[in-house]
């Protein structure tokens, strides 16, 4: 699929004001910091559509992308930055979680997850919470370019070695770099099978 053209909509805390469409869409969560804006970035070969910052905690709010006229992507701020005050954590676990609970256009969310680290206890939390919801989701291992080819390797193993702890089957994964666009059309191709497969449902 090629994206042929990707605007801002709007930005929100609430999710009873995000964009009142039936049209599918896909939300990306993660730590702070992971690449979500970046990648969003990339997919729609844009190169400040979404504000990025090497400081974490720069997506402070639910964003909307229209995409080619007919789905919107979903950059959502961060999880799990330590300097972020208590009560904005709490605030934008309340954006997070409502967004999630109650947002039906959403066909499956994107977990994204920096593999140059280990598995960190507060996403495999947050995948665990997705599951018990019901809500799908696919991983994305983001900045692949920051590692060799080997070492890359060996993290994605590790990182599958402690999903399998916890999921019988384990959900669609990618391997991306925002910087060398790896991984992309991938990512892409997925979203269209998902959109395709909706439009189907739809007809039936
Ligand atoms: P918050 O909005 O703060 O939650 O962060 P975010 O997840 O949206 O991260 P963002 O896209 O702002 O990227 C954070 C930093 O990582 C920026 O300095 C990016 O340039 C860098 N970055 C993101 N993706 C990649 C990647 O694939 N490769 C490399 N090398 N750097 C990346
Ligand atoms: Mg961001």
């Amino acid at each position: 699929m090629r994206i042929k053209s990707a605007h801002f909509v709007i930005s929100n805390t609430e999710v009873a004001k995000c964009p009142q469409s039936t049209l599918p869409e896909y939300a990306f969560i993660g730590r702070s910091n992971v690449g979500k804006s970046s990648l969003i970035n990339a997919l729609c070969n844009k190169k400040s559509l979404a504000k990025t910052s090497s400081r974490p905690g720069k997506t402070q709010l639910i964003n909307h992308f229209l995409i080619n006229e007919n789905w919107y992507l979903v950059d959502l701020p961060g999880y799990g930055y330590a300097r972020v005050s208590k009560s904005d954590k709490k605030v934008f676990q309340h954006y997070i979680t409502s967004y999630f609970l109650k947002r039906k256009q959403l066909i499956s969310a994107f977990l994204l997850i920096d593999i140059r680290h280990e598995p960190q206890p507060i996403d495999l939390k947050f995948m665990q919470w997705l599951g018990e919801q019901q809500i799908p989701f696919a991983i994305i291992f983001t900045k692949a370019d920051k590692l060799k080819p080997k070492a890359l390797e060996k993290n994605i193993e590790t990182y599958c070695e402690k999903l399998r702890e916890q999921w019988e089957a384990l959900p669609p994964q990618f391997i991306t770099s925002a910087q060398n666009k790896s991984g992309i059309d991938a990512v892409l191709a997925y979203i269209d099978t998902l959109n395709k497969s909706v439009q189907n449902h739809f007809k039936d």
